[in-house]
């Protein structure tokens, strides 16, 4: 029988708090789709997260409808992955506050996002966003993952729950299992394409170095045409981080878009020099992204059924992080209700 296989589990989260950008499609959702045979895998957005940074309320509730439309568009069968909203899931909060008094305030100021976060909003920073890694540790645990896929930027907080889980474990037996992060090495960081050294990132102020899912093809196309290269004379398409992080971060994005290899497109270039190469990659992205933006456009419109995707997918997480809940509840020393 199939279910005798207990399948390994695997969990991610995304904040609503920006449109989705094709960083965090090549780097991330791409490569949860073909994960669904092999992994129970659990996805959410983190509207909890994306309180930490002041929202307008209409704008936030928009873009985590959007944000599970475009999960789906992108190949994430409902079917097959648990996704839920994670404020539908009190358990999140709830074992969230347990393991804030488990995380130790050295460790929590050691946590580089933290850091810029706080100097990019120097008029709030706010408790919850120094917390953040403790809660983001609950949403983690609860589901007791193998692996956790993240972007590179995460990695410093999913160290941060082993951390505490195996702090805990420590002090009550093996309550946690102990999660990887899972970092996918092709497209894991897409950099700006105005400013190559930096992620490209949905709350980037520069509008230029970031592509969104659901961006029209003329404005992608006029981007990729703008994005940086480097002033050296050579002029050619090859792979060279270092010297030509710009050159690098359009080869990745090629490449993802493609599958083809870095010296594939060394040699489809060879030759013809950037004014080929950047439109290239732009019409490379636009037919990636064509058939997402046109899926995501239509269950938009299908209120209904993406309710009953996120209704469905929070009953189901509701199971398994209560599970975990009421064992720690009962190890710490709360009286039982039932
Ligand atoms: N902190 C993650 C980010 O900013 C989002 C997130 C929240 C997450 N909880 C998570 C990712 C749990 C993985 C697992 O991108």
């Amino acid at each position: 029988m199939e279910e005798t296989v207990k399948k390994k589990v695997m969990l991610s989260g995304i904040q609503p708090s920006g449109d989705l950008t094709l960083g965090s499609y090549l780097g991330a959702i791409k490569n949860w789709k073909e994960r669904a045979e092999e992994f129970d895998c659990y996805y959410f957005m983190a509207d909890l997260h994306s309180i930490t940074v002041r929202q307008v309320p209409a704008d936030l509730r928009r873009r985590t409808m959007e944000q599970l439309a475009q999960y789906i568009a992108c190949g994430l069968d409902p079917e097959k992955n648990t996704l839920f909203v994670q404020s539908h899931v009190p358990a999140h909060t709830q074992l969230g506050w347990v393991l804030d008094c488990f995380t130790m305030f050295g460790e929590l100021s050691r946590m580089t996002q933290f850091k810029d976060k706080s100097q990019k909003n120097a008029e709030n920073i706010n408790a919850g966003l120094f917390t953040y890694p403790a809660l983001m540790a609950a949403d983690i645990l609860l589901y007791q993952p193998d692996y956790v896929p993240v972007g590179g930027d995460q990695k410093q907080h999913v160290e941060l729950c082993r951390d505490v889980a195996e702090r805990f474990n420590g002090v009550y037996g093996d309550v946690f299992k102990i999660p990887e992060p899972y970092i996918p090495k092709v497209g894991a960081r897409i950099m700006s394409l105005t400013t190559p050294t930096s992620k490209m990132s949905k709350s980037d102020h520069d509008q230029n170095g970031c592509v969104y899912l659901m961006e029209k093809p003329e404005d992608i196309a006029r981007k990729f045409k703008k994005a940086v290269t480097d002033s050296d004379t050579e002029r050619c398409v090859r792979y060279a981080p270092e010297e030509k992080p710009g050159v690098a971060n359009l080869m990745s994005i090629y490449s993802a878009c493609t599958g083809k290899t870095f010296d594939e497109i060394e040699r489809e270039f060879d030759g013809l020099g950037y004014g080929a190469f950047k439109p290239a990659v732009g019409e490379a992205v636009i037919e990636t992204l064509r058939p997402i933006r046109e899926e995501a456009q239509r269950l938009m419109k299908d209120k209904a059924y993406l309710e009953s995707v996120y209704r469905d997918g929070a009953q189901k997480a509701e199971r398994i992080a209560n599970r975990t809940l009421r064992k720690v509840y009962k190890k710490v020393g709360f009286v039982a209700r039932f």
